[in-house]
């Protein structure tokens, strides 16, 4: 018996990439669902592939707190409690500051309330739920959430929060017997890069790296699953991502070099 069969488990942003892949193993696993997106298209192609009963697919915006609460609401309602909170849904920028002006300060701001306040309002609903299952908070956090990353500022500050913010949660919550833990993918293909907000707010349209080169989704997911049924406290992806944070906890100024080598070729951002 695996550790997720008839457990309901909420994820955000499972229409797409990490949170799609995360959904469609949980399903496989015998878990019940409750997921989340924008994107109604998006919605109707993940219904359509899964099995009647298990997955429920809700229109919601994590940035917007009614609809977080509506979508705990669901969950509650229609599988009677939930065991485990993985908070994905997550957006990037590309931009840097110099350059965006006054222009990039929205920019932050959205990717800070999606990021940042969806992981709050989502957990903030389903908080007595998971205290009376002993449950799991998970947050999806990054490699930026230990480094910043140069054009990724609002992002990089989104994933510091995030991962702040569980940190308090956690200790909060010793007595509780709920295990709060985030993890941290290294770059994975997905559709990130590509809806990524430029300094004017507009979706990028395209990714800067070579899709085909970085993590799948679907093991990017099973690595998380694991490490949710492990009950760990963090996981650092990839052999880069753990690089990138060693050097940075223990050799700051040469992080500082690596990281915009990099991303900068003859002083334009190029990743
Ligand atoms: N891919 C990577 O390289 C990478 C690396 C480290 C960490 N991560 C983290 O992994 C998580 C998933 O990213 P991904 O790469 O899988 O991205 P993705 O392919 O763009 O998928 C993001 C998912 O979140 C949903 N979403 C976005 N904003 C939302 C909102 N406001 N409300 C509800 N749902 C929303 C999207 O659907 P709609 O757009 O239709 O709402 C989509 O289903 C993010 O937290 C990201 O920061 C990704």
């Amino acid at each position: 018996m695996n550790q997720f069969a008839n457990k309901t488990v909420v994820v955000t942003g499972g229409t797409d990439g990490i949170g799609r892949a995360l959904v469609l193993h949980l399903l496989d696993l015998g878990a019940q669902v409750v997921t989340c997106g924008r994107s109604q298209q998006k919605i109707l192609e993940l219904e359509a592939e899964s099995p009647i009963g298990k997955l429920c697919v809700l229109n919601v915006d994590v940035a917007v707190e009614k609809d977080c609460e509506r979508l705990i609401n669901h969950a509650v309602k229609m599988f009677g409690g939930i065991d485990v909170l993985i908070n994905n849904a997550g957006i990037s920028m590309r931009g840097l500051m110099e350059e965006g002006g006054k222009g990039i300060i929205p920019v932050i701001k959205k990717v800070m309330d999606i990021n940042f306040f969806g992981a709050v309002h989502s957990t903030t609903f389903a908080l007595p739920h998971l205290i009376h299952s002993r449950g799991v908070v998970v947050g999806i956090s990054s490699i930026a959430g230990y480094r910043g990353l140069p054009g990724r500022s609002g992002y990089s500050a989104s994933k510091f929060a995030l991962q702040g913010w569980l940190e308090s949660l956690k200790t909060e919550l010793v007595d509780k017997g709920v295990h709060v833990m985030w993890v941290s993918p290294g770059f994975t293909a997905s559709n990130i890069r590509n809806v990524a907000l430029d300094q004017t707010g507009a979706a990028q349209g395209e990714s800067p790296l070579d899709e085909n080169q970085l993590m799948d989704a679907s093991t990017c997911a099973n690595i998380i699953l694991n490490a949710i049924a492990k009950r760990k406290r963090t996981v650092v992806m990839t052999f880069q991502g753990k690089q990138t944070v060693f050097l940075n906890r223990f050799f700051p100024s040469l992080a500082d070099m690596l990281v915009r080598k990099f991303f900068f070729k003859k002083g334009e951002l190029v990743k």
